[in-house]
């Protein structure tokens, strides 16, 4: 049988168990938290009082800190390319007659990420630090331009890529977090807390997703595990440009930012693989042919063999200035 209908009849097999998953990751909208929450409430006669407080709170947050920042709202901006990517993902199906529940599960993780470029927006716009109408035509720009993760269709590929990246926001955001509360911020430092909360439910129903997988194709999950971490992970803002840019020009800058203030290094990288290896128990997965015990072995080994790249790493005190930071001069 072909590998394409293997991967389906996983999914369908797995699909009466999606709403199971969904009653323990995320949680009910009359219960979660929303932007409004965190934000100065507009309706309150104290609103330009608040207003005036925030801006004040973010006076002390530097050039590094806000670039990160902005590229973190944009690429939770970028959400309706994530999921019309995962919609298109084979077994997931908003056409089936009774309404297939992998959908179901796409269209309410959206909706809980959507609560978080929409927060991150409003934030900075009443910051007053940063220019907004270049941060929104990058975002346009994202939109537009998509991405490519390398994972096409695959539903394996697809939630090996989503356990990692959603892992990878949680550290970033929440080491946003920490900065901005040690900055003496602690409403920006209570609101990425809270955005890292979201990500790691995520994280954690996706990488369950795959777990059940190994459970039903070990082989054909490893492969595709293997796959992608041969591929590396790449950033879902890959292509992130600046106005007047070309696509992905912006995005190594951005990378370098996050690199020196710390926010997400390469070691984080190796250590999502080695939560990932560790959770899925690689080494006592039963039933491998072949070709699936090479690509465990090279999956056990990678950690090290990252690690030994990474402390070889630099990343240059460019002199790259982004506009999205540079209207107001405050560096
Ligand atoms: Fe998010
Ligand atoms: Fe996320």
């Amino acid at each position: 049988m072909a590998t394409k209908n293997i991967r389906l009849e996983v999914m369908r097999a797995i699909e009466p168990r999606v709403t199971g998953f969904m009653n323990d990751f995320l949680i009910p909208v009359e219960d979660i938290w929303q932007p409004t929450d965190f934000l100065p409430d507009s309706q309150s006669d104290g609103f330009l009082e608040e207003v005036k407080e925030l801006r004040g709170e973010s006076q002390e947050l530097g050039y590094d800190f806000w670039v990160t920042m902005v590229a973190d709202t944009i690429t939770e901006e970028a959400l309706p390319t994530y999921e019309s990517w995962l919609m298109d993902v084979e077994g997931i199906d908003q056409h089936a007659e009774n309404k297939n529940g992998w959908s179901k599960w796409v269209r309410a993780w959206t909706a809980e990420e959507n609560r978080h470029g929409d927060v991150l927006n409003k934030y900075l716009y009443l910051s007053g630090r940063v220019n907004m109408r270049e941060i929104e035509m990058t975002t346009q720009h994202l939109i537009s331009d998509g991405f490519d993760i390398g994972t096409d269709r695959d539903p394996y590929k697809n939630f090996v890529y989503t356990s990692f990246q959603e892992l990878a926001t949680n550290i970033s955001h929440k080491r946003v977090g920490q900065m901005a509360k040690k900055k003496g911020n602690a409403l920006l430092g209570k609101m990425c807390t809270i955005i890292a909360g979201d990500e790691m439910r995520h994280h954690l129903a996706y990488r369950e997703f795959v777990k059940t997988i190994f459970g039903e194709d070990p082989s054909g999950m490893m492969l595709a595990f293997a796959d992608m971490m041969k591929k590396k992970i790449v950033m879902p803002a890959h292509f992130l440009r600046e106005s007047g840019g070309s696509a992905g020009t912006a995005f190594e800058n951005f990378s370098n930012c996050a690199q020196r203030l710390g926010v997400y290094t390469a070691m984080d990288y190796i250590d999502i693989l080695k939560k990932l290896n560790a959770y899925w128990q690689l080494d006592a997965v039963r039933a491998l042919n072949d070709e699936a015990q090479k690509a465990r072995d090279y999956l056990l080994k990678l950690p090290e063999r990252l690690e030994r790249i990474a402390t070889r790493m630099q990343f240059p005190e460019d002199t790259y200035r982004f506009k999205w930071v540079e209207a107001n001069g405050m560096l």
